[in-house]
């Protein structure tokens, strides 16, 4: 059986099934970048604004948590449990939409991959007011794993506690990424144009739900993941298996294999969280010919996996390329020593200090 190709507006229908709050100033603009453009001598290269998505200092998580915030009030939860690294863009934003909403944040952060100075991130969450707590487990299963110790605990207390679960968060946090990519596709129809190719950091359901929603959307352009952190799984099945799980939740018939999932893991440099020579020149490079800022750990990674396809021939002049600028700017605080460290220094700074 073919699955039928849906129209943006089609799209749109199939996601009103799902509870969704707003939260995040939408749509983002779509932004072209001649100048740096020019100076890579590269494709016309369009920015997806996801860093101007409103909720302090904006990201792609702020689209997510329209979802899964939705899903906490529809449960009548009273405590949000969340938790990631120590300098969690998703934490974060998800404490000041908390706020905006009326319920109470605890953050389960690990200082397994940067030191936890009360800077960028880990300051705006006290800033915010929610309830942090430092771990060492590794982000990931590990945290996972203390979340929903500690949920259980405040249930027992009584309480009313929605806890971050990766079984039932990716499906809703990839769908919110179905509508990010009909707005691009949107945006550029406006403009009378076709994209050669849309590039993200991601290793999760950013990337789940583009690769979904550009199969869905009958798109022939790469939609290219470039991964910031090593799991130890195939990420390509896995992130093939969210996407089915989003399309399930849409009842979408499409299914996707680890095929569908153009995901590249060269520019993650040797750990998640550090920052890699190629990853400081893109953020030289955006800045000082747009005056936009990435960050280091995601978007920088991202940019540099654009750069090195650009500097590799892969578009023509003419071409129309899009990167997905998925936020978490607050992060270059935090990482003020490695960023200003000597070339060829990068990427060990933090762990003096660690
Ligand atoms: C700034 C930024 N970009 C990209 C990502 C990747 O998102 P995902 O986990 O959905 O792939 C994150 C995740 O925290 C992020 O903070």
């Amino acid at each position: 059986m073919r699955c039928p190709i849906l129209s943006t507006r089609e799209l749109r229908q199939a996601i009103e099934l799902v509870p969704r709050i707003r939260l995040a100033h939408l749509p983002t603009p779509l932004e072209e970048v001649r100048r740096f453009a020019a100076a890579l001598g590269g494709p016309r290269l369009f920015l997806k604004r996801d860093d101007c998505t409103g909720l302090l200092f904006g990201g792609n998580k702020t689209r997510h948590n329209e979802f899964l915030l939705a899903d906490a009030l529809r449960q009548n939860a009273d405590v949000v449990v969340w938790g990631a690294g120590v300098q969690s863009n998703n934490c974060r934003q998800t404490a000041a939409a908390c706020n905006k909403l009326g319920l109470e944040c605890h953050l389960y952060l690990s200082r397994a991959s940067h030191n936890d100075d009360i800077q960028g991130n880990l300051l705006l969450d006290h800033l915010m007011g929610a309830k942090v707590t430092i771990v060492d487990a590794p982000i990931g299963p590990g945290v996972d794993q203390i979340l929903l110790a500690e949920a259980e605990k405040l249930r027992r207390a009584g309480r009313r506690p929605y806890v971050w679960d990766r079984c039932t968060g990716r499906p809703l946090g990839a769908a919110s990424y179905l509508l990010c990519l009909a707005e691009i596709i949107d945006q550029l129809r406006d403009e009378s144009l076709e994209p050669a190719a849309i590039y993200v950091a991601s290793a999760g359901a950013t990337g789940a739900g583009l690769a979904l929603g550009r199969v869905v959307l009958g798109l022939r352009c790469p939609v290219r993941l470039v991964s910031p952190i090593p799991w130890p799984w195939d990420v390509r099945a896995d992130l093939a298996e969210v996407a089915n799980q989003t399309a399930a939740l849409l009842r979408l018939p499409h299914r996707l294999t680890a095929d569908d999932v153009d995901l590249t893991e060269d520019h993650i440099g040797p750990a998640y969280g550090t920052v890699t020579a190629a990853g400081r020149e893109a953020i030289r490079l955006l800045a000082h010919s747009e005056g936009i800022l990435l960050d280091p750990v995601y978007t920088a990674k991202g940019m540099a996996g654009l750069i090195a396809d650009v500097r590799q021939g892969r578009f023509p002049p003419e071409a129309v390329v899009v990167f997905i600028h998925t936020g978490g700017t607050p992060a270059v605080f935090a990482y003020r020593d490695e960023l200003l460290a000597p070339v060829g220094d990068q990427g060990t700074a933090h762990r003096a200090h660690s």
